[in-house]
Protein backbone atom coordinates (compact mmCIF):
# COMPACT_ATOMS: atom_id res chain seq x y z
CA UNK A 1 0.00 0.00 0.00
CA UNK A 2 1.57 3.26 -0.91
CA UNK A 3 1.14 6.19 2.01
CA UNK A 4 -0.98 8.88 2.10
CA UNK A 5 0.61 11.89 1.75
CA UNK A 6 -0.01 15.47 3.84
CA UNK A 7 1.72 18.20 2.90
CA UNK A 8 2.00 20.97 5.69
CA UNK A 9 0.50 24.14 4.64
CA UNK A 10 2.70 25.85 7.38
CA UNK A 11 5.36 25.75 4.93
CA UNK A 12 3.55 26.96 1.83
CA UNK A 13 3.37 30.47 0.40
CA UNK A 14 0.96 32.30 2.73
CA UNK A 15 0.99 35.65 0.30
CA UNK A 16 -0.02 32.68 -2.78
CA UNK A 17 -2.21 30.72 -0.82
CA UNK A 18 -4.46 29.77 -3.84
CA UNK A 19 -1.78 28.93 -6.07
CA UNK A 20 -0.31 26.41 -3.46
CA UNK A 21 -3.75 24.97 -2.46
CA UNK A 22 -4.05 24.43 -6.41
CA UNK A 23 -0.80 22.99 -7.00
CA UNK A 24 -1.70 20.44 -4.55
CA UNK A 25 -5.06 19.45 -5.94
CA UNK A 26 -2.94 18.81 -8.89
CA UNK A 27 -0.46 16.48 -7.26
CA UNK A 28 -0.80 13.27 -5.76
CA UNK A 29 -1.35 14.58 -1.97
CA UNK A 30 -4.26 13.09 -1.06
CA UNK A 31 -4.51 15.22 2.48
CA UNK A 32 -3.51 19.01 3.25
CA UNK A 33 -2.34 19.03 6.68
CA UNK A 34 -3.25 22.35 8.43
CA UNK A 35 -0.86 22.86 11.73
CA UNK A 36 -2.78 25.36 14.33
CA UNK A 37 -0.48 27.02 17.03
CA UNK A 38 -1.94 29.03 19.60
CA UNK A 39 1.17 30.66 20.91
CA UNK A 40 0.69 28.68 24.49
CA UNK A 41 0.65 25.09 23.81
CA UNK A 42 3.59 25.97 21.51
CA UNK A 43 5.84 29.17 21.38
CA UNK A 44 4.34 29.70 18.26
CA UNK A 45 1.30 31.34 16.68
CA UNK A 46 0.65 29.86 12.70
CA UNK A 47 -2.65 30.80 11.83
CA UNK A 48 -7.03 30.12 12.79
CA UNK A 49 -10.04 30.26 11.23
CA UNK A 50 -10.30 33.16 8.37
CA UNK A 51 -6.91 31.44 6.85
CA UNK A 52 -8.66 27.90 7.43
CA UNK A 53 -11.91 28.84 5.80
CA UNK A 54 -9.68 30.20 2.83
CA UNK A 55 -8.15 27.37 1.99
CA UNK A 56 -11.17 25.42 2.25
CA UNK A 57 -12.46 27.63 -0.27
CA UNK A 58 -9.71 26.22 -3.07
CA UNK A 59 -8.97 22.31 -1.35
CA UNK A 60 -10.52 19.60 -3.31
CA UNK A 61 -9.19 17.20 -0.45
CA UNK A 62 -9.62 16.53 2.89
CA UNK A 63 -8.22 18.74 5.62
CA UNK A 64 -6.03 16.84 8.43
CA UNK A 65 -5.89 19.51 11.16
CA UNK A 66 -3.69 19.61 14.24
CA UNK A 67 -4.18 21.59 17.12
CA UNK A 68 -1.02 22.01 19.19
CA UNK A 69 -3.62 24.57 21.12
CA UNK A 70 -4.75 24.18 24.79
CA UNK A 71 -8.07 23.50 25.68
CA UNK A 72 -9.05 21.98 21.91
CA UNK A 73 -11.60 21.12 23.10
CA UNK A 74 -13.39 24.31 23.12
CA UNK A 75 -13.05 24.95 19.70
CA UNK A 76 -14.08 21.18 17.99
CA UNK A 77 -16.93 22.47 16.58
CA UNK A 78 -15.52 25.58 15.01
CA UNK A 79 -12.56 23.43 13.39
CA UNK A 80 -15.53 20.77 11.75
CA UNK A 81 -17.26 24.20 10.89
CA UNK A 82 -14.33 25.31 8.89
CA UNK A 83 -13.72 22.21 7.42
CA UNK A 84 -11.97 19.76 8.96
CA UNK A 85 -11.65 16.41 8.13
CA UNK A 86 -9.80 14.67 10.78
CA UNK A 87 -8.93 16.61 13.91
CA UNK A 88 -6.33 15.57 15.94
CA UNK A 89 -5.59 17.14 19.81
CA UNK A 90 -2.63 16.94 21.64
CA UNK A 91 -2.18 14.25 24.44
CA UNK A 92 -0.51 16.41 26.39
CA UNK A 93 -3.31 19.38 26.25
CA UNK A 94 -6.11 17.22 27.02
CA UNK A 95 -7.43 16.60 30.49
CA UNK A 96 -10.04 14.96 29.51
CA UNK A 97 -9.33 12.92 26.52
CA UNK A 98 -11.70 10.44 26.13
CA UNK A 99 -14.60 13.38 26.20
CA UNK A 100 -12.61 15.38 23.98
CA UNK A 101 -12.42 12.27 21.53
CA UNK A 102 -15.49 11.20 21.61
CA UNK A 103 -16.76 15.28 20.90
CA UNK A 104 -14.62 15.28 17.71
CA UNK A 105 -16.56 11.94 16.45
CA UNK A 106 -19.80 13.36 17.29
CA UNK A 107 -19.27 16.04 14.88
CA UNK A 108 -18.89 13.63 12.11
CA UNK A 109 -15.04 14.33 12.10
CA UNK A 110 -12.47 11.67 12.06
CA UNK A 111 -10.18 11.69 15.39
CA UNK A 112 -6.75 11.53 15.87
CA UNK A 113 -4.55 12.47 19.28
CA UNK A 114 -0.51 12.97 18.87
CA UNK A 115 2.34 12.26 21.18
CA UNK A 116 5.18 14.95 21.76
CA UNK A 117 8.45 13.28 21.38
CA UNK A 118 8.50 12.00 25.16
CA UNK A 119 5.00 10.64 25.62
CA UNK A 120 5.24 7.20 26.04
CA UNK A 121 3.00 5.51 23.16
CA UNK A 122 1.66 3.03 25.80
CA UNK A 123 -0.55 5.66 27.60
CA UNK A 124 -2.69 5.61 25.14
CA UNK A 125 -3.37 1.68 25.28
CA UNK A 126 -7.23 2.36 26.95
CA UNK A 127 -8.47 4.95 24.09
CA UNK A 128 -6.20 3.42 21.01
CA UNK A 129 -9.93 1.56 19.80
CA UNK A 130 -11.53 4.65 19.61
CA UNK A 131 -9.04 6.66 17.60
CA UNK A 132 -9.21 6.71 13.76
CA UNK A 133 -5.30 8.06 13.87
CA UNK A 134 -2.25 8.43 16.29
CA UNK A 135 0.20 11.74 14.92
CA UNK A 136 3.62 10.63 15.80
CA UNK A 137 5.73 14.29 16.69
CA UNK A 138 9.30 13.39 15.33
CA UNK A 139 10.14 16.63 16.38
CA UNK A 140 9.19 19.18 18.73
CA UNK A 141 5.98 20.73 18.03
CA UNK A 142 5.85 24.50 17.07
CA UNK A 143 8.27 25.19 13.95
CA UNK A 144 8.61 23.75 10.73
CA UNK A 145 11.90 22.62 9.20
CA UNK A 146 13.51 20.60 12.10
CA UNK A 147 15.68 18.05 12.76
CA UNK A 148 14.12 14.31 12.86
CA UNK A 149 14.25 12.78 15.93
CA UNK A 150 15.72 9.33 15.49
CA UNK A 151 13.86 7.66 18.43
CA UNK A 152 10.84 8.05 16.72
CA UNK A 153 11.17 4.72 14.47
CA UNK A 154 11.52 2.77 18.05
CA UNK A 155 7.91 4.51 18.91
CA UNK A 156 6.34 3.50 15.76
CA UNK A 157 7.13 0.29 16.17
CA UNK A 158 6.16 -0.09 19.46
CA UNK A 159 2.52 2.14 18.47
CA UNK A 160 2.14 -0.71 15.53
CA UNK A 161 2.45 -3.37 18.55
CA UNK A 162 -0.36 -1.50 20.35
CA UNK A 163 -3.05 -0.54 17.29
CA UNK A 164 -2.54 -4.62 16.33
CA UNK A 165 -2.64 -6.23 20.07
CA UNK A 166 -5.94 -3.87 20.37
CA UNK A 167 -7.52 -4.48 16.92
CA UNK A 168 -7.73 -1.18 16.15
CA UNK A 169 -8.14 0.57 12.89
CA UNK A 170 -6.16 3.96 13.72
CA UNK A 171 -3.68 5.16 11.07
CA UNK A 172 -0.11 6.20 12.01
CA UNK A 173 0.83 9.80 11.25
CA UNK A 174 4.41 11.14 11.53
CA UNK A 175 5.11 14.42 11.80
CA UNK A 176 8.32 16.76 11.62
CA UNK A 177 11.36 16.82 9.23
CA UNK A 178 9.98 13.84 6.75
CA UNK A 179 12.03 13.29 3.81
CA UNK A 180 12.92 11.47 1.13
CA UNK A 181 15.85 9.63 3.35
CA UNK A 182 14.03 8.62 5.97
CA UNK A 183 10.58 8.15 4.34
CA UNK A 184 11.57 4.41 3.31
CA UNK A 185 12.32 3.55 7.28
CA UNK A 186 9.19 4.92 8.33
CA UNK A 187 6.80 3.44 6.22
CA UNK A 188 8.94 0.19 7.17
CA UNK A 189 8.15 0.64 10.86
CA UNK A 190 4.74 0.89 10.21
CA UNK A 191 3.78 4.47 8.98
CA UNK A 192 0.65 4.75 7.39
CA UNK A 193 0.69 9.00 6.82
CA UNK A 194 3.60 11.29 6.09
CA UNK A 195 3.17 14.67 6.56
CA UNK A 196 6.11 17.23 5.40
CA UNK A 197 6.37 20.44 5.19
CA UNK A 198 10.08 22.04 4.43
CA UNK A 199 10.66 19.60 1.99
CA UNK A 200 8.12 19.84 0.07
CA UNK A 201 7.41 23.20 -0.48
CA UNK A 202 11.48 24.12 -0.14
CA UNK A 203 11.67 22.17 -3.00
CA UNK A 204 11.90 23.18 -6.75
CA UNK A 205 9.36 20.99 -7.61
CA UNK A 206 6.92 20.64 -5.03
CA UNK A 207 4.54 18.64 -7.04
CA UNK A 208 7.26 15.67 -8.16
CA UNK A 209 8.43 15.62 -5.01
CA UNK A 210 5.08 14.90 -3.69
CA UNK A 211 5.25 12.29 -6.01
CA UNK A 212 8.79 10.63 -5.05
CA UNK A 213 7.19 10.46 -1.32
CA UNK A 214 4.00 8.43 -2.31
CA UNK A 215 6.51 6.42 -4.07
CA UNK A 216 9.31 5.69 -1.22
CA UNK A 217 9.59 2.30 -1.71
CA UNK A 218 9.15 0.06 1.98
C1 LIG B 1 5.47 21.13 13.54
C2 LIG B 1 4.24 20.87 12.69
C3 LIG B 1 4.58 20.18 11.42
C4 LIG B 1 5.49 20.96 10.53
C5 LIG B 1 6.26 20.00 9.71
O1 LIG B 1 5.09 21.57 14.79
O2 LIG B 1 3.32 20.06 13.37
O3 LIG B 1 3.41 19.76 10.72
O4 LIG B 1 4.79 21.85 9.68
O5 LIG B 1 7.21 20.70 8.99
P1 LIG B 1 8.57 20.02 8.50
O6 LIG B 1 8.15 18.93 7.56
O7 LIG B 1 9.26 21.16 7.85
O8 LIG B 1 9.28 19.49 9.72
ZN1 LIG C 1 1.62 19.12 12.14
Amino acid sequence: MKPIIAPSMLASDFANLQSEVAMLNASQADWLHIDIMDGRFVSNISFGFPVMQAIQRFAEKPMDVHLMIEEPELYIEQFRKAGADTITVHYEACTHLHRTIQQIKDTGAKAGVALNPHTSVKLLEDVISDLDMVLIMSVNPGFGGQKFIENTYRRIEKLKELILSRNSKALIEVDGGVNQQNAPLLLESGVDVLVAGSFVFSSADPAQTIADLKNSAK
